[in-house]
């Protein structure tokens, strides 16, 4: 019998507190707990040292920021660089997001209320419509809106300047942009998942701003199981916090985060109950792998492009799980992490 047709109730998807998607609970911190300069910013060394070199150098030469793609896995801090991005170039931001922009006319409207240098930023760009998207690349290549007054053989065109702006476009997945757009971003750049010493630094930052006692321990115990991500290490600090003042003194130390997180059904490295299921069943019903993609999704009831953004990167960041070319591969640092013996017999050490 297979083990599919996981209840969807039982998993809880939209409430998962594992989720690296924003949810309205997390709207009250988040904003308080955004940095404002890069300085400020913890980890993504590399796109933040490229970042500081395109920001001096397009202030000293006075222009505008050439067009960023922010592009990696959701709750890594795309929208808070967009904002940094804003208040290091000393300029106004305003913040959309593809399916919000409806209409070709909507982002004409965005477009022409910017002023010389702002940041236009776009949320899940990926998820703009064609006609939408056939606005922005006059826009952004020759800073004109190109405008259609009237119908049929009397219809002419007419281009109407805008101020230099910088787009600002996120997306979890640069791979669904078409060419012709991400051809016309000047700057790239990847966020990856954070390391557990990363988010105990942002632990202890947000724990100060938010007036939590933190014990160093418990930053780092809460670090190793918030999943690379700074949204879900944010949340739990929050749903840790209430632990630590029923059960304990107030203060977060690591036997109140183990406490807590057990309780959450949040394991040692951040699993929960969805990433256990996941690897079992692909452990009990496919040997382990490899399995396709739709297979995975099928079978637990998501969205492929959910599983391929939301619990892959961090199953395969822990080494858990392995894309080859056949299908998903179960890894035997995931056999030995469940308990689960391997099918040759083979203990692992
Ligand atoms: N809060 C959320 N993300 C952060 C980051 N990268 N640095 C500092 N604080 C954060």
């Amino acid at each position: 019998m297979f083990e599919s047709q996981i209840d969807r109730e039982e998993m809880d998807l939209e409430n998962r507190i594992t989720s690296p998607d924003f949810s309205e609970s997390d709207s009250d911190v988040e904003f308080s707990l955004r940095p404002q300069s890069l300085a400020e910013y913890i980890g993504q060394d590399k796109a933040k040292e490229n970042l500081a070199v395109y920001i001096e150098a397009a202030k000293k030469r006075g222009e505008a920021l050439d067009h960023v793609l922010l592009y990696g896995p959701p709750g890594l801090g795309k929208t808070t660089l967009s904002q940094i991005i804003a208040n290091e170039m000393h300029v106004n931001i305003k913040v959309t997001s593809g399916p919000a922009i409806e209409k070709p006319g909507d982002l004409a409207a965005l477009l022409t209320n910017l002023g010389e240098g702002d940041v236009l930023f776009i949320d899940e760009i990926h998820r703009m419509s064609r006609a939408v998207e056939e606005v922005l690349y006059p826009a952004m290549e020759d800073f004109a809106l190109d405008i259609i007054i009237g119908k049929g053989p009397s219809a002419r065109s007419i281009r109407l300047d805008l101020k230099k702006f910088t787009l600002v476009g996120a997306t979890t997945r640069a791979g669904q942009l078409t060419a012709p757009l991400r051809d016309r971003f000047g700057v790239l750049l990847r966020l990856e998942l954070y390391t557990p010493e990363q988010l105990c630094s942002i632990i202890l930052r947000s724990a100060g701003i938010l007036e939590i006692p933190c014990s160093k321990d418990g930053a780092m115990e809460l670090a190793r199981r918030s999943r690379g991500t700074p949204r879900i290490a944010n949340r739990l600090l929050k749903r840790v916090r209430d632990f630590a003042q029923v059960i304990g003194d107030g203060t977060i130390t690591k036997e109140i985060v183990s406490t807590a997180l057990e309780r959450l059904e949040v394991d040692e490295l951040g699993l929960d109950n969805i990433d256990r299921r996941l690897l079992t069943m692909m452990i009990r019903n496919y040997n382990g792998g490899p399995v396709g993609l739709e297979t995975i999704a099928a079978v637990l009831g998501e969205e492929s492009v959910t599983i391929e953004d939301v619990y892959e990167p961090y199953l395969m960041q822990l080494g858990f799980l392995a894309r080859t070319p056949r299908g998903r591969c179960v890894t035997p640092l995931a056999y030995r992490h469940l308990g689960i013996d391997r099918p040759d017999g083979q203990q692992m050490l």
